[in-house]
């Protein structure tokens, strides 16, 4: 039997407490934004989903970023509350059977497997409604589940309205329901916002599907830190440290050795390869991917970027959008960025930029350049202080060197420029024309000796 499964996350809040002109569901935590986490939770749920992201405040920006992950978008002009903000879709899902996940956009530390379980639960028991609850030391503000005595659940009552003694109650409402979506659509509209708020409560629906003759459970979780609620930003940074340690617990259990984790900064979908070793402070983001044996030197920052085995990263480089082939070495202190590109083996040293630029198998700048928008060849050597002029101030230009060329010390090459293989540029030279194969090019004036020039007798300056 496979089901057919609808997921909608609420996320049209503002977020008061995070104080931020951003929606709350925007703010970052583990290098995701808190919306995304929520989809992957979803898409990572079987049987397949449909997934609908409930957009209002920032719904343009909110609702890009869940185009993006995949998820459909129903607007909710006016937040009536969550009960209503399912409403909203009403038009698109009313006519879908089966199950209807509906998840609170603002616990992003989710996983599937949770899920996945209150779908079994929920299919096990034959439920019109299952939900997912957590025991909180302090459950103020929460709704509070009401038990019926054989441990089904009877009502969620929300903390504004909720009695003395039902507010002694610790087991708590998280926001992740798994619904009979025929139900849902059945009696939905029987939601009243009878509450001091006029809010639509979705959490009444509980009440009136047991009172329609439903039987509704709840599976209290084991690890409550998966169902924080993110208000503020103090909550913010607790579920960005606790999601950095779950990557890098994961990395570590699959081989790979970190440093100091609790200094690392790993975005959730960096892949990094076995036996590569993370050097304390380093942080790599975004869609990263490292190879096997790798060594990222301490206090590196990487992001978007692919680099192959056996590459080395020495302290303190920064890079950005680029590839390294096997083999390749950078750094301390480099910056590689907007599509460099190091073939297999090149060497890129200390106080070295890369700007769009492919430096060739075996190639080496080893200090004090700047090489953008240049295409080099295999086994080449870049001298100290060498810097390529792509730029008059209008336009960018390229520079081609061909392999085994020597460019000598403190060269300025002037773009847009041609140096052929095997050439050879003195020391010094400023390069404006191009450089034919196999020759030596002096662009510098010649040295003049003046014998005798500093005279003893010199009259000292006054
Ligand atoms: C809700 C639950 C409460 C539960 C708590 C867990 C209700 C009535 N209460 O309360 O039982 O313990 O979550 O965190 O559901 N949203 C909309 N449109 C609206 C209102 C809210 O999309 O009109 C979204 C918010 O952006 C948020 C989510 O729904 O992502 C939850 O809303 P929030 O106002 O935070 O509900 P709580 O008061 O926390
Ligand atoms: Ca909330």
């Amino acid at each position: 039997m496979v089901d057919d499964a609808t997921a909608v996350i609420l996320a049209a809040g503002q977020g008061t407490r995070m104080k931020s002109r951003m929606a709350k569901v925007l703010h970052r935590a583990g290098g995701k934004a808190l919306i995304e986490h929520v989809i992957s939770a979803a898409k990572g749920v079987a049987p397949p989903q449909r997934i609908f992201v409930v957009a209002g405040h920032q719904a343009e920006a909110v609702g890009a970023v869940a185009r993006a992950a995949g998820a459909g978008v129903i607007h909710q002009t006016e937040q009536l509350g969550t009960g209503h903000a399912v409403m909203c879709g009403e038009d698109r899902l009313a006519g879908l059977g089966g199950i209807l996940l509906v998840l609170n956009g603002d616990c992003p530390m989710i996983r599937p497997q949770t899920l996945q379980q209150l779908i079994a639960l929920y299919r096990e028991t034959g439920s019109g409604a299952a939900m997912i609850t957590a025991d909180l030391d302090d459950p103020t503000g929460y709704g509070r589940i009401i038990r019926q005595p054989n441990g089904d659940v009877e009502a969620i009552v929300e903390h504004k309205a909720a009695t003395d003694s039902e507010r002694e109650v610790k087991e708590i409402n998280v926001g992740f329901y798994c619904f009979d979506a025929a139900a849902f659509w059945k009696h939905v509209h029987e939601i009243r916002p009878d509450n001091p708020a006029g809010e639509y409560y979705l959490t009444d629906i509980i009440a009136i599907l047991l009172k329609a003759g439903h039987r509704i459970t709840a599976l209290k979780a084991a690890d409550s830190t998966e169902m924080l609620g993110i208000n503020n930003r103090v909550e913010l940074s607790a579920a960005d440290r606790i999601m950095r340690e779950r990557k890098a617990r994961q990395l570590m259990l699959n081989g790979v050795t970190i440093e100091k984790p609790e200094t690392v900064t790993i975005d959730a979908d960096v892949v990094i390869g076995n036996d590569t070793i993370v050097g304390p402070f380093v942080q790599l983001t975004g869609n990263t991917t490292i190879g096997e044996n790798c060594r990222i030197g301490a206090s590196s920052i990487i992001e978007n970027s692919t680099l192959a085995n056996g590459v080395e990263v020495f302290p303190f480089s920064s890079i950005s959008a680029s590839t390294l082939d096997a083999g390749a070495q950078v750094g301390p202190y480099a910056r590689l960025r907007l599509g460099a590109h190091l073939d297999e083996g090149a060497h890129v040293g200390n106080f070295v930029e890369l700007k769009n630029t492919r430096l060739g198998a075996g190639s080496k700048s080893m200090h004090l350049a700047y090489l953008g928008d240049s295409q080099i060849g295999a086994k080449v050597n870049i001298g100290a202080g060498t810097i390529t002029c792509n730029f008059d101030g209008k336009n960018k230009y390229p520079t081609s060197i061909g392999d085994r060329a020597f460019i000598g010390s403190n060269s300025t090459l002037v773009a847009p420029i041609e140096i052929g293989g095997g050439a050879y540029i003195a020391a010094g030279s400023v390069i404006t024309d191009p450089v034919p194969e196999k020759a030596l090019a002096l662009g510098r004036a010649r040295q003049v000796i003046k014998e005798g020039w500093t005279r003893k007798d010199k009259p000292a300056k006054s």
